[in-house]
């Protein structure tokens, strides 16, 4: 169970890729006097992610890393990681995959939004495959990151049900507005376990 002494919140880092709407939205909760946690790194592998412009935003201390050398590139965020002092990273629309290596030095402290009801649907084009196989409910889910790609430990999801009218996008937004809620929520059950 996490105390919080004062004002001391636990200190999360979120990593991008693009859009960033989920970025904002954890800010957003973060600046809550409730909030147990507090974003204090953003990390990008695209240096044009839309998202980036919260880190301007909201004074976020932020970091595009180049994947040229995968080693070194996880080195660089380790070492930033370490100095700003991160307990939890929480990935959203993080578009490399980490590697054994970096996930064993945050061991338990990675965590994934993923737009489908795992384990089903693992990987990309989740809401395409969702509705070509005309499924009847998706939904997203909040999961601990291991080795294997969108299989780690659940930690918490929520339902969507597909309507006949669906189209990628109308599902797709459906679904961002449940991940903004349970996304959150998951931080929080995790935090309480960290
Ligand atoms: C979300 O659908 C998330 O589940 C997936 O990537 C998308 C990121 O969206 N992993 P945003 O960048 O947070 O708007």
């Amino acid at each position: 169970m996490v105390k919080l002494i004062g004002d001391k919140k636990i200190k999360i880092a979120v990593f991008i890729s693009g859009k960033g709407s989920n970025l904002e939205n954890l800010l957003r909760h973060s600046f809550k006097k409730k909030s147990q946690f507090k974003i204090k790194l953003i990390i990008s592998n695209n240096p044009s992610a839309e998202g980036l412009k919260f880190a301007k935003k909201y004074k976020i201390n932020k970091k595009i890393i180049n994947y040229n050398k995968i080693k070194e590139s996880e080195k660089n965020i380790l070492d930033k990681l370490n100095k700003c002092q991160i307990k939890l990273i929480c990935l959203a629309g993080y578009m490399k995959i980490l590697s054994d290596n970096f996930i064993k030095k945050f061991n338990g402290k990675i965590i994934n939004i993923h737009p489908s009801l795992l384990p089903k649907y693992k990987g990309l084009n989740t809401h395409q495959r969702v509705i070509e196989n005309r499924e009847n409910f998706s939904g997203c889910t909040v999961h601990y990151v291991n080795k294997k790609l969108d299989s780690g430990k659940i930690i918490l999801q929520k339902k969507v049900k597909i309507l006949t009218t669906d189209t990628i996008d109308k599902l797709k937004k459906r679904i961002l507005k449940q991940e903004h809620l349970l996304y959150p929520k998951a931080i929080k059950k995790v935090l309480t376990n960290l």
